[in-house]
């Protein structure tokens, strides 16, 4: 057992919308993985916010159940970090409405997703908020009860939600300028690398560009995106720039350093194949996560042993939910 760092705490959440893909695991699991071993960590499954954009309740329930299999599959240890649903934690909902209470519109209005929305609309000569929900212009604000709840001090997020997590820190900032030091101001912490992986067209790895590599993929369902991968389609002899070779920069990712050497010498010179080096990088990714995969299988023929864990994690998780909401109630007046 590391010691721990007791006063940090790091929380994060993922939503169930798919399968997680390398650039999830390389930009947020992995780097929370490693952080929950020297901190006091507590990683959810973000539920609720799914709900805005999944309308299935199958394929919610189904998505739910393989990301947590996912997460204890790639390491998540629950002896060590707290792994709950959001929408058992129901204090998290209380908390929300508390938050709006003193949120100014005008912060939700400038999120991103809500903006980007709005600016469609726009394009589009229609309505500003046509087709726009109340759950994409609140996402912000469920997200800071999930933070604020826990007293979380780092946040481990993609680029893509770092705004969000400003946003959780200025609802604080708020609340606690009125009623005194009851929440932690929370930070992003984001990963560098999760910038640079792209996905198999060169952009950014994304499951709404469709161009995401499942990490748990299996050998011929990884095999076949691989080879999907887009290349030019200069002959195996010509010289090429390795940096700016969406293959070598995957490829860079997963292999040795040695390895990575001798291919990028191949490219300067001459002599790489692009088809031999999606086999070797296709290789590389399916034994890496073979004992994962292993893992993945037993728990989803197991479902009991994924729905106890996170029972447990929940209720370990509410206990210290309950304690903010306490302070929060007093705070306020809600309690005397
Ligand atoms: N919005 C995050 C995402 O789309 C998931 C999330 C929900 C989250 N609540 C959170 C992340 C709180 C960090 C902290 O990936």
């Amino acid at each position: 057992m590391t010691a721990k760092e007791p006063k940090t705490i790091v929380l994060t959440g993922i939503k169930p919308t798919g399968r997680p893909h390398l650039g999830n695991y390389l930009g947020m699991i992995e780097p929370s993985l490693v952080l929950a071993q020297t901190h006091r960590a507590l990683f959810f499954i973000a539920d609720y916010h799914a709900l805005t954009t999944i309308r299935d309740p199958r394929q919610l329930a189904r998505l739910v159940r393989e990301l947590a299999a996912t997460w204890l599959a790639l390491g998540l240890d629950p002896q060590q970090v707290i792994f709950y649903r959001q929408s058992a934690i129901t204090e998290i909902f209380e908390l929300m409405w508390v938050l709006s209470c003193e949120t100014s519109k005008g912060l939700l209005n400038r999120a991103h997703a809500y903006k980007a929305a709005v600016e469609n609309n726009r394009r589009a000569s229609q309505d500003e908020d046509a087709g726009i929900r109340m759950g994409l212009f609140n996402y912000p604000l469920l997200m800071a009860a999930d933070i604020l709840v826990f007293g979380a001090d780092k946040v481990p997020v993609g680029v893509d939600q770092q705004q969000h997590v400003e946003i959780a820190r200025d609802i604080a900032a708020a609340f606690n300028q009125v009623y005194g030091q009851v929440f932690t101001l929370p930070s992003a912490l984001v990963n560098a690398t999760a910038v640079t992986v792209t996905g198999l067209d060169g952009r950014k790895m994304s499951k709404s560009y469709g161009n995401e590599i499942p990490v748990l993929a299996s050998p011929e369902e990884m095999h076949d995106r691989v080879a999907r991968i887009v290349t030019d389609s200069r002959s195996t002899e010509a010289p090429k720039e390795p940096d700016q070779c969406n293959l070598f920069n995957l490829y860079r990712l997963f292999a040795q350093q040695g390895d990575i050497e001798r291919v990028r010498h191949l490219y300067r010179h001459g002599g790489l194949s692009y088809k031999s080096l999606k086999e070797a990088l296709s290789t590389l990714i399916v034994q890496r996560f073979a004992h994962a995969r292993t893992r993945y299988s037993r728990l989803m023929d197991n479902h009991g042993q994924i729905d106890r864990v996170l029972v447990e994690g929940a209720a370990r998780a509410r206990a210290v939910a309950r304690e903010t909401l306490r302070r929060v109630r007093k705070a306020v007046g809600i309690d005397a």
